[in-house]
């Protein structure tokens, strides 16, 4: 097993080890918090033993193990992930795992260098049912006509922004917003899905943070295009699709897939099988640990690609639409 430290005491930390434990694959080694009470009570609810705690990132950084995975606030992703290759670490990080392309840009230089991995934590296209996804859309490739993605889930930390707290996912100090929040998702199906699109227009409802509560977003292909709904201050029940001229394959959701169909142009509809995973981030720990341990260099390359694109698409989109992150400034 790999040996693994992380940054970020949160439940999607805890799904991340969660997900290592299950497929064998990454062995929780060291945890690094602000709050030494908390990375405690962390490992203790997890029930892991002899696991090293830093309060120090620093320090952290210079102790002995392998790969971190990160899942601190966005707007902090870049900075530690520098600290963490520089240190020689492989580095697993949530998405979006910068707030500019730049910044993309010098971490995957980076990395080269220091001969370490980078890999986005963009879970859903590692899952089974994305694979089945991408399966269909291979073997329709030439009625391929467009898609509709929506990913709009009221988030709980919206009741305490407009309670007048200031949650990190809606500031632009830390990058937050629908967009790179689950925006990143959809934006990941159509790269994966379609390829690098001709033009991105984002147009934003903005929140007096300065973010994007809601918002819609165009990417253009050749001959179709990708309409995208996303938001983090409303709920949305609408299906998501993929067009092939007469027939649909129907997504439950965008980003949270869970259940497809396929709908012919008598409006028949049907259920398509799909293999389910036990946890949501079981398919990408096992995928990243496989390409580190075969040294999987065309898979690596691939991912790699994907989040390069992801990142300058989001940077596009959040240009078009006037919404500026403290991280810009400090270009
Ligand atoms: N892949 C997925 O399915 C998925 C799902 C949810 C979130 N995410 C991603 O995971 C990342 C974390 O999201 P989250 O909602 O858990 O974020 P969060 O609650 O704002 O913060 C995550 C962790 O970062 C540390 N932290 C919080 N505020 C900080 C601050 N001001 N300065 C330094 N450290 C701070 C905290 O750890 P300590 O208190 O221990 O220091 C906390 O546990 C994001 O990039 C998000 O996009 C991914």
């Amino acid at each position: 097993m790999i040996s693994l430290g992380i940054i970020g005491t949160n439940w999607i930390t805890e799904q991340f080890i969660k997900a290592t434990d299950i497929t064998k694959t990454f062995a929780l080694t060291h945890v690094y918090s602000r709050t030494e009470a908390k990375a405690k009570s962390f490992v203790e609810d997890l029930d892991k033993k002899n696991i090293n705690i830093s309060t120090d990132l620093t320090a952290f950084f210079k102790e002995d193990f392998d790969t971190v995975y990160i899942a601190s606030p966005n707007g902090l992703h870049f900075e530690q992930a520098k600290q963490a290759i520089e240190n020689n670490k492989n580095v697993i990080v949530e998405k979006p795992s910068t707030s500019t392309i730049k910044e993309f840009t010098i971490l995957e230089k980076l990395a080269q260098e220091h001969d370490v991995y980078l890999f986005e934590a963009a879970r859903h296209i590692h899952e089974p049912i994305f694979k089945k996804i991408a399966e269909i859309v291979a073997k329709h490739r030439d009625e391929l006509s467009g898609a509709t993605f929506s990913y709009m889930k009221y988030s709980s930390r919206y009741d305490a922004y407009k309670a007048g707290k200031n949650p990190n996912i809606f500031t632009t100090r830390f990058s937050g917003g629908a967009l790179y929040d689950l925006g990143v998702y959809t934006v990941y199906d159509a790269v994966v899905l379609f390829g690098q699109p001709e033009k991105v227009d984002y147009d934003a409802e903005f929140l007096a943070s300065g973010v994007d509560g809601s918002g819609a977003l165009t990417l253009k292909y050749p001959n179709f295009d990708v309409n995208i709904i996303i938001g983090k201050t409303k709920n949305s029940y609408m299906s998501s699709e993929i067009y092939f001229g007469r027939d649909t394959l129907l997504l439950d959701n965008g980003g949270d897939i869970s259940h497809l169909d396929w709908a012919d142009d008598n409006k028949n509809i049907t259920d398509v099988p799909t293999p389910k995973s036990e946890n949501p981030m079981d398919s990408e720990a096992h995928e990243f640990a496989r390409i580190m341990t075969e040294n999987d260099q065309a898979s690596y390359d691939k991912l790699l690609q994907y989040a390069r694109t992801v990142n300058r698409i989001l940077e596009q989109a959040r240009t078009s639409a006037g919404i500026v992150f403290d991280a810009d400034e400090e270009k």
